[in-house]
């Protein structure tokens, strides 16, 4: 079992978004339900909230710091060295918890801090967002390496990295990424880069497995929630819809982030033992794969969004051809530049 899945429970309770007023009762319910596993990030502005939630669960007695998987996310604005491990320290201070279980590489991108919760500053002279090209993921890796060795966190990894990314990463890392977090459900199937990480022993995990609805919704994406397909495969096991996406992933060996303000579904999402999807239904699910994307990043100012498959869709018209000092974003994107 890989280090991430505590309990045996391959699933993780998505922090973004929580409305404050919910955050201690839906983290409780959450631990009652199984979850150990919370994935958070200093980009969703309420470590503190969440920390002060999980040590009232631990000081009732519910669970203890160690059966806890605990994760949070290196921000964009926090990649130069001078910054990693203020912002490493300053999320295990908020969420209270002592170390970090895995602290992941929000995004193959630097960008210039200007303050904490500047996650897209913008140059105030060309309205763009203000790239830090001296930044190379590979320089953030080496002071991850040594935070790891330090003790704060107990694994490091990647979000929102392609395989190239990882593959210029396991070229020159000392510690090799031990999980990659990156947007996949029925729709975005992301087979290749499943392949290569467990060629490569590297952990996957999925954000917006349920296909995030609401977000899809609002940009007009197709919702997987509504799919005749996985309706008709709930109706087939008599389960609900998210159970069928949540299994999928789980036989797919991947472990998916799951996120959800309503209790209800958050008992929903993990109370489900006897679900074993056939072959021939497995295969049906293959097929619903259309390269679909929802994360786009395109809220960033000044980012040209290609809407290819490849997770590095952030061109950003610093990062042009005649940038020349973070090689990694430029080799990698250089076939996607426009
Ligand atoms: N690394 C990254 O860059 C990145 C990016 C995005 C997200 N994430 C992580 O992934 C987590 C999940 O992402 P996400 O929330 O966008 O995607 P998601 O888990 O696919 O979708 C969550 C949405 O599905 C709904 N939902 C949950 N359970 C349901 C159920 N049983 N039946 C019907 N609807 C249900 C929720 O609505 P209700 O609240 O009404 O239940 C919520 O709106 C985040 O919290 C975050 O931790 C990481």
């Amino acid at each position: 079992m890989s280090p991430v899945d505590r309990n045996g429970v391959k699933i993780g309770f998505g922090c973004f978004g929580i409305p404050e007023e919910s955050v201690y009762h839906l983290i409780r319910e959450a631990i009652n339900v199984g979850y150990r596993h919370f994935d958070c990030a200093a980009l969703y502005l309420n470590e503190d909230l969440i920390g002060k939630a999980l040590g009232k669960c631990i000081d009732e007695g519910l669970v203890s710091r160690d059966d806890l998987f605990i994760t949070s996310k290196l921000p964009m604005n926090g990649m130069s060295p001078k910054w990693v491990k203020y912002f490493l320290e300053k999320s295990i201070k908020n969420l209270d918890c002592g170390y970090l279980d895995l602290y992941l590489i929000h995004a193959p991108f630097a960008v210039k801090y200007i303050a904490d919760d500047q996650f897209y500053p913008v140059n105030p002279e060309t309205g763009k967002l203000d790239a830090d090209l001296n930044t190379d993921y590979k320089i953030t890796w080496k002071i991850l390496e040594q935070a790891c060795d330090e003790g704060l966190t107990r694994t490091i990894g990647v979000s929102n990295f392609n395989e190239n990314q990882l593959i210029d990463l396991l070229s020159s890392c000392r510690i090799k990424p031990s999980v990659l977090q990156n947007e996949t459900h029925c729709y975005l199937q992301q087979k290749a880069l499943r392949l290569f990480c467990h060629q490569n022993e590297i952990s996957y995990q999925s954000f917006a497995p349920l296909g995030s609805p609401k977000t899809a919704q609002e940009s007009g994406h197709n919702v997987l929630l509504s799919d005749p397909i996985v309706y008709q495969l709930a109706e087939k096991y008599r389960v609900t819809c998210s159970q069928i996406l949540i299994r999928w992933q789980q036989q797919m060996n991947m472990t998916p982030i799951v996120g959800s303000d309503n209790v209800k579904q958050v008992r929903e999402n993990i109370m489900f033992a006897d679900l074993t999807l056939s072959p021939e239904d497995l295969s049906t699910i293959d097929g619903l794969n259309r390269d679909e994307r929802i994360f786009y990043f395109d809220h960033i100012p000044g980012l040209t969004v290609t809407k290819l498959l490849d997770p590095v869709l952030f061109i950003h018209d610093n990062f042009d051809s005649h940038s020349q000092l973070n090689h990694s974003m430029v080799n990698h994107c250089q076939p996607l530049i426009n």
